[in-house]
C-alpha cells in the first residue's frame, strides 16, 4: 500500500497537473475521486486511465476509501465544504487557490485545521520558480539594502470566456493573490494594510473590475505598489509580473521571464548629482523543480518531515487578507488595516 492514499475531489482541467504528479510517484495513490458532475468525473477517469471509484462527496469517499490525503482541485465556493470534510474524516488536505470564498471563511478553516490538528497547505504555485527564489535570496541577503519600495506590474488581456468573465472582481479574486503572495515571499515581510482603487476599463470584455492599483505597507517598513489589468491588449508583462525592488543600496529588476539583475551605487568620494551604477545580473543556481510539482514537492516533504509546508494555511491566510482587503477599501473607498 502506497503511504499516500489520495481522494481527488474535482476534476476539472486544473485536476490533471495535480494526477499528472500523483501518477509519476510511486509513494501516491490516487484511491478515489469526487466530484458533483459524475460525467466530469469519468471524463476524468478515463483520460488518466484511472480505476478508482467516484463519490459525490469527500466524507464518503474517505471512509470507502481509506484515504489519508485530498487533493482539492474544485472551485473555490467548494473549497470550505471539501476542507471540513477533509478534516473530519482524518485526511491531510493539499488545496488549490484560493483558500475559501470569504476572508471569514478562510480563517475558520485554518481554526478548523489547528483544531484537528491537520496538515493543510494551499498552492502558490508561483512562488516555485527559480529566477524568483534567486531575487528573494539576493534581497534577503542585503544586496540592494533595506528593501523600502516594491512595485509590480501585471498587464495582460486573456480572452478566457466562462466564470471569470461574470466574476465581479476577477482580477483581484483570480489572479491577484499569486501576485500579492509573491510580493510577501520576495520581500519577507507581511501587510500591514491596504489602499485599493479597483475599476474596469473602457473597451473590458469583463463584466466585473478587470483592473486594479493598490497600495500595501509592508511589515518592514516598505510599501508594496500593485497595478494589474486583465484586459490591456498590447504590451503585456508576464504572467509573473514586472517588478521592481528599491532597496537603500540599488534597485533589482525581474521581469518574470529573464535572470533579474541589479544596480547599486558605484562608490565615489566625490560629491555628485546622480550617482553612477553597477549592474550585476542575479546568477540562479537554485534548481527547484518550478510551478505546481515544485509547490508539491515542498508539501509532501513538509508532510513527510511533520513540519509546516511554505504555503501552509497560517502563511496563506496573510495572502488572502490582501485580496479581500484589497477588496474591501475598493467597496469602501477608504484605506483598511490588516492583520
Ligand atoms: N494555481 C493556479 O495557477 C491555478 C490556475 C487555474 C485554476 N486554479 C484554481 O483551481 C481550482 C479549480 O479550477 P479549474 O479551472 O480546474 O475549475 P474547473 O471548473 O475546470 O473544475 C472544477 C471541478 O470541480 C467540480 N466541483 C465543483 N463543485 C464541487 C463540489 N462541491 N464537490 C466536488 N466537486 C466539485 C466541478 O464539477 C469541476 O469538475 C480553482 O480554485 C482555481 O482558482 C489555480
Amino acid at each position: 500500500m502506497a503511504r499516500y492514499r489520495v481522494l481527488l475531489a474535482g476534476c476539472g482541467s486544473m485536476a490533471n497537473t495535480w494526477v499528472d504528479y500523483a501518477l509519476k510517484h510511486s509513494d501516491i495513490d490516487i484511491v478515489g475521486l469526487v466530484d458533483i458532475n459524475e460525467a466530469n468525473a469519468k471524463a476524468f477517469s478515463n483520460e488518466h486511465q484511472l480505476k478508482v471509484p467516484i463519490f459525490r462527496e469527500v466524507k464518503e469517499g474517505a471512509s470507502a476509501t481509506e484515504a489519508n490525503v485530498v487533493f482539492d482541485t474544485t472551485i473555490p465556493d467548494a473549497h470550505k465544504e471539501i476542507a471540513i470534510s477533509s478534516f473530519e474524516a482524518g485526511c491531510d488536505l493539499m488545496a488549490e487557490k484560493p483558500m475559501a470564498s470569504s476572508i471569514e471563511d478562510a480563517r475558520q478553516l485554518v481554526a478548523a485545521a489547528e483544531a484537528s490538528n491537520r496538515f493543510y497547505a494551499v498552492m502558490q504555485n508561483r512562488r516555485y520558480i527559480n529566477q524568483i527564489r534567486a531575487l528573494r535570496r539576493v534581497i534577503r541577503d542585503d544586496v540592494i539594502g533595506k528593501t523600502s519600495f516594491v512595485s509590480a506590474d501585471f498587464f495582460m488581456a486573456p480572452h478566457f470566456g466562462g466564470f471569470r468573465d461574470a466574476m465581479e472582481s476577477p482580477l483581484i479574486l483570480d489572479m491577484a493573490i499569486h501576485t500579492f503572495d509573491q510580493a510577501r515571499f520576495i520581500i519577507g515581510a507581511d501587510p500591514v494594510s491596504v489602499y485599493c482603487h479597483e475599476f474596469n476599463p473602457e473597451g473590458s470584455w469583463y463584466k466585473g473590475n478587470a483592473a486594479a492599483i493598490c497600495i500595501f505597507e509592508m511589515s518592514d517598513g516598505s510599501v508594496f505598489n500593485y497595478r494589474g489589468s486583465w484586459c490591456a491588449e498590447g504590451v503585456p508583462t508576464s504572467w509573473e509580473s514586472t517588478w521592481r525592488v528599491n532597496g537603500t543600496k540599488g534597485t533589482a529588476i525581474w521581469d518574470g521571464v529573464h535572470s533579474p539583475f541589479y544596480e547599486t551605487v558605484k562608490p565615489t568620494s566625490e560629491k555628485v548629482f546622480l550617482n553612477e551604477f553597477t549592474r550585476e545580473q542575479i546568477e540562479v543556481p537554485e534548481k527547484i523543480r518550478e510551478g505546481h510539482f515544485g509547490c508539491l514537492d515542498e508539501m509532501f516533504t513538509a508532510l513527510s518531515e511533520g513540519r509546516q509546508a511554505e504555503t501552509d494555511c497560517r502563511d496563506n491566510i496573510k495572502s488572502m487578507e490582501m485580496v479581500f482587503g484589497a477588496l474591501e477599501s475598493a467597496a469602501k473607498g477608504e484605506k483598511i488595516l490588516l492583520g
